[in-house]
């Protein structure tokens, strides 16, 4: 993993850390990874209500979004609910199951917070560049969410 990227995970672990509330620490980890990624234009957190078979949107930075509330297998988020995987999305115009925000993302990647076999959050991340997420930015982000699962 590159320097820049392990520095970043140095960072998320002292937040995580620390004695914020859990709602602080993500909208902090939100904030460190737009300030620190140019290509994350919009990081957000949403947070898992199995018992609705739904995604409440939690805290993040970027452009406000309609998409407050996503039921599971609905769009890229509602799809990584469903399937508890990563989906990477290099372009979000060749995707049929896919809820937009903005016309300016291309790209997408949401990662599943697990804790004891079940969703608890999701991590999602668009990017106004084309393909922008690749394997050092999976690994970072599925890191994060493994260190993010034990606020829950
Ligand atoms: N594009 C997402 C919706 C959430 S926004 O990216 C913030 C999706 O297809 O699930």
């Amino acid at each position: 993993m590159k320097d820049e990227f392990k520095k970043i995970l140095d960072s998320v672990r002292a937040i995580v850390d620390s004695d914020k509330s859990r709602s602080e620490k993500l909208a902090s980890i939100c904030r460190l990874l737009y300030d620190s990624i140019p290509h994350y234009d919009w990081v957000g957190f949403y947070l898992a209500d199995s018992e609705h078979q739904q995604l409440i949107l939690g805290p993040f930075i970027g452009e406000p979004t309609e998409h407050v509330k996503i039921s599971f297998g609905s769009g890229i988020c509602g799809q990584a609910a469903e399937k508890l995987c990563t989906f990477v999305v290099p372009d979000v115009t060749a995707e049929s199951n896919y809820l937009a925000c903005s016309p300016k993302v291309k790209s997408e990647i949401v990662v599943p917070v697990m804790k004891e076999g079940k969703i608890v959050a999701e991590l999602d991340i668009d990017s106004y560049t084309l393909d922008a997420f690749k394997s050092d930015d999976k690994e970072l982000l599925e890191q994060i969410c493994r260190w993010v699962a034990e606020l829950f």
